[in-house]
């Protein structure tokens, strides 16, 4: 039985076999819809989603499966103490794969350590986010047509962005990728991402706290939220929040086909002036993100 914890649990190949599926299915979705027939997938969101809950359950919807769960940890009997353990447990019983959300890192793994069906993790507290990667991944092979060769800008919440580690680990094993880190002083990548992933493997990156001064260089420009859920007083916060801002000045020096990106949900981070640029993707990233995760389901229950 596979799980899917972190972005790295998948070989290139198999990244590859999931784009090649998404792709299949977006040309011909009809050939899919009845491939989960009878099985269901349950999300158990101890955390606040809107897409990738949603994008997990439309996703097995049309695929002519299932959907239960909940979508927060005070609607389940986490309110009454149960452990994560205990809840899988009980889950395992009445679902054929788990999608889970949980504000602590490491929760999917003890997760899958008790379960009797497949853990997806959507997600644990400020570590990784692996489907979000998928949705990134496809975004990146449909406007850039391969992953080789970018040079891909990361800006803003570097430090709690689990969005962040995990594009960051599964972009870093194609030749010629490039970062450009840029954040403020405080919200800088991780030691343990940027020694283990970066600096282990070789790969050239530079720190910097100038988005305008970065930009004629890139070829993705990543922006994320500052992630407030997670920081340990409202005035770091509220003095950091708006470090980044994106308006269509900024890209006045960016290349004609960069490619803008964001996870979402975004906050102050990019001006809605700029969602009619051509070359902002962040909506097309969550359709993306709803075929990658059929093609995950599919894998993942070994449906052919
Ligand atoms: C991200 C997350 O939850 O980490 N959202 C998402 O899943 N698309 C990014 C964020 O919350 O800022």
């Amino acid at each position: 039985m596979r799980h899917l914890l972190d972005i790295l649990d998948l070989t290139t190949e198999e990244i590859g076999q999931l784009i090649n599926t998404a792709c299949d299915i977006i040309d011909d979705p009809d050939k899919y819809a009845e491939k989960c027939r009878r099985r269901k997938l349950a999300t158990l969101f101890f955390e606040p989603s809107t897409r990738t809950r949603l994008s997990f359950e439309a996703a097995m919807y049309e695929l002519g499966g299932s959907v239960l769960g909940f979508s927060s940890s005070s609607s389940s009997s986490t309110s009454k103490g149960e452990s994560v353990s205990d809840t899988i447990k009980v889950v395992s019983c009445y679902a054929d794969i788990i999608a889970m959300r949980h504000p602590k890192e490491g929760a999917p793994m003890v997760a899958s350590m008790v379960s009797g069906v497949p853990i997806i993790n959507a997600g644990d507290g400020g570590h990784n986010h692996p489907t979000q990667t998928l949705a990134d991944l496809l975004t990146i092979y449909r406007e850039k047509g391969s992953f080789e060769n970018l040079t891909v800008g990361l800006c803003g919440d570097l430090k709690f962005g689990r969005t962040v580690h995990s594009l960051i680990n599964a972009m870093s094993r194609y030749s010629g990728v490039k970062f450009v880190l840029i954040s403020p002083e405080e919200l800088k990548l991780p030691d343990y991402v940027t020694n283990n992933v970066l600096v282990k493997n070789n790969i050239e990156f530079e720190e910097t706290t100038d988005l305008l001064e970065a930009m004629p260089k890139l070829d993705i420009l990543y922006m994320t939220r500052v992630q407030r859920e997670r920081f340990f007083n409202e005035q770091d916060y509220i003095r950091l929040k708006d470090s980044y801002i994106l308006t269509p000045d900024k890209l006045e020096g960016a290349k004609k086909d960069l490619c803008i990106m964001h996870p979402l949900p975004r906050v102050n981070e990019i001006s809605v002036a700029v969602d009619n640029d051509p070359r902002a993707c962040y909506f097309k990233q969550v359709l993306n993100g709803k075929y990658m995760r059929m093609a995950l389901i599919l894998k993942l229950l070994e449906v052919e």
